[in-house]
C-alpha cells in the first residue's frame, strides 16, 4: 500500500535510506566484509582475473559504478555489457572470469540469456537481484538479495541504490580476498558506506529544492545531463529517469564530451543538469557550466553544501551534503535527480509509478 504517500515513486524513493541499512547490517564481520552469498572460496575469489557485469537499464548503470569499484580498490579488469548486446557477440572469457549479473527483478530476458551463455563458456555466475526466488536467483551460482522490498512503480529507484552498495560490498570483498586492501581499508570504507542512509535523508528532507527546479523544465523540449567521473553516471541515470516517466527527451554525457557535439544543442533556455560535487574534477565540470550559461542554457546544478562558485553561477541548486569519499556522491545525489524527475513529470500530468509503453520486468527479448 502507499501507507500515506501519493505514489509509488515517492514511497519508494523514501524507502532507500531505510533499503541501505538493512542491507549493511551484520556485513561486517571478523575477516571484513561477510559475502558468504558468493559460495566461493577465498583461493577462489583471489585467482578471478576478470569480471563481466552485465545488466539492462538502470541496472546496467549501477554496472558502471560498480566497475569504478573493483577496478580501483581489486585492481580486476571489468567489462560492462549491456545483455542484449553481449548476447550476440563472444565475450573473451579466461578460466577465472566471473560474470556478475544485475536485475532488480531477476526476469529481465536478456540478463537471463547472458547469464546461461556465460555459465555455458565456464564462468562462475553471481546474481545481485532483489526478488526472492527469481529465475536469476535460481539459476545462478551465488546470489545477492539487495533485501530493498517490492519496487512496484515501474521507474527504478531504491533496488538502483541498494544495488550500488551491493557491487561495493563485492568490490570490497574482492579486493580483501586478492590481498589489494586490507581490513583496515575495507572497514575504512564500508564506515563510509554506514553514512549514506543519513546523507539520503538529509536530500529527501530537501526535496523543496526539486520541486522548485522542476519548473526549469516547464516549457522545455528536451534536457541535458552532464557529469564527471562516477558522476557520468549518475547523469545517465537521471536522464533515463527523466525521460521515462515525464516523457521529456533527455541525454546525458560526460561533462567533457559536451564540446565534442551536445554543445550545438544549447539555446537560450536550455535546461542542463551538472552534477557538480566538491571533488577532484569540480574545476573542470564548473567550466562547463559556465560554458553552459555563456550560451544562454538555464543550469540546475547538483552541488556540496557551501559551494559558493556554484552558488553564484546557478540559480537552481539541488544541494547535497559532504560525502566521505567520491564514490559515496552517486548514492546521495541521485536522490535529488529521483525526484526532481518525479517533480517534472507530475507538473506535466504524468502517472509516475506506470510510464506509457514501459513494463516492471521485461521478460521477452
Ligand atoms: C528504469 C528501469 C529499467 C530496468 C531494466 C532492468 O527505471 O527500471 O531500465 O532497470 O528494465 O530491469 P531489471 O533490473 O529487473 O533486470
Amino acid at each position: 500500500t502507499l501507507g500515506g504517500y501519493s505514489d509509488f515513486m515517492a514511497k519508494e524513493i523514501a524507502e532507500q535510506p531505510a533499503a541501505i541499512s538493512r542491507l549493511l547490517k551484520d556485513r561486517l564481520g571478523k575477516h571484513g566484509v561477510e559475502l558468504d552469498e558468493l559460495s566461493m572460496s577465498n583461493d577462489d575469489l583471489a585467482a578471478i582475473d576478470r569480471v563481466y557485469m552485465v545488466a539492462c537499464g538502470t541496472s546496467y548503470h549501477v554496472s558502471l559504478i560498480a566497475r569504478e569499484l573493483v577496478q580501483d580498490w581489486a585492481k580486476i579488469p571489468v567489462f560492462c555489457e549491456y545483455a542484449s548486446e553481449l548476447n550476440y557477440k563472444e565475450p573473451l572469457v579466461t578460466d577465472h572470469t566471473l560474470c556478475v549479473i544485475i536485475t532488480q527483478s531477476g526476469e529481465t530476458a536478456d540478463t537471463l540469456t547472458a547469464a546461461r551463455r556465460m555459465k555455458a563458456l565456464g564462468c562462475k555466475v553471481f546474481a545481485i537481484t532483489n526478488v526472492l526466488g527469481s529465475s536469476a536467483a535460481r539459476e545462478s551460482d551465488g546470489t545477492m538479495y539487495i533485501q530493498a522490498g517490492p519496487e512496484v512503480c515501474v521507474a527504478s529507484t531504491k533496488a538502483y541504490t541498494a544495488q550500488m552498495v551491493a557491487s561495493a560490498l563485492l568490490a570490497l570483498r574482492l579486493a580483501l580476498a586478492n590481498g589489494s586492501m586490507d581490513e583496515d581499508e575495507v572497514r575504512g570504507h564500508f564506515a563510509s558506506l554506514e553514512q549514506v542512509p543519513g546523507l539520503m535523508e538529509e536530500v529527501i528532507s530537501r526535496r523543496w529544492q526539486d520541486k522548485q527546479a522542476a519548473r526549469v523544465f516547464r516549457n522545455a523540449k528536451s534536457a541535458l545531463f552532464l557529469g564527471r567521473g562516477v558522476n557520468s553516471t549518475t547523469a545517465y541515470e537521471g536522464a533515463l529517469k527523466l525521460k521515462e516517466i515525464s516523457y521529456l527527451h533527455a541525454e546525458a554525457y560526460p561533462a567533457g564530451e559536451m564540446k565534442h557535439g551536445p554543445i550545438a544543442l544549447l539555446e537560450p533556455g536550455f535546461p542542463v543538469v551538472a552534477i557538480v560535487p566538491a571533488d577532484h574534477v569540480h574545476d573542470k565540470t564548473v567550466s562547463n557550466i559556465e560554458e553552459s550559461i555563456a550560451r544562454g542554457a538555464t543550469v540546475v546544478a547538483v552541488a556540496t553544501d557551501g559551494d559558493e562558485r556554484v552558488a553564484k553561477l546557478c540559480e537552481n541548486v539541488l544541494w547535497i551534503p559532504p560525502c566521505p569519499e567520491e564514490w559515496i556522491v552517486p548514492l546521495v545525489a541521485v536522490v535529488h535527480l529521483q525526484l526532481l524527475a518525479r517533480y517534472v513529470a507530475r507538473a506535466r500530468g504524468c502517472d509516475v509509478d506506470k510510464p506509457r509503453n514501459l513494463a516492471k520486468s521485461v521478460t521477452v527479448e
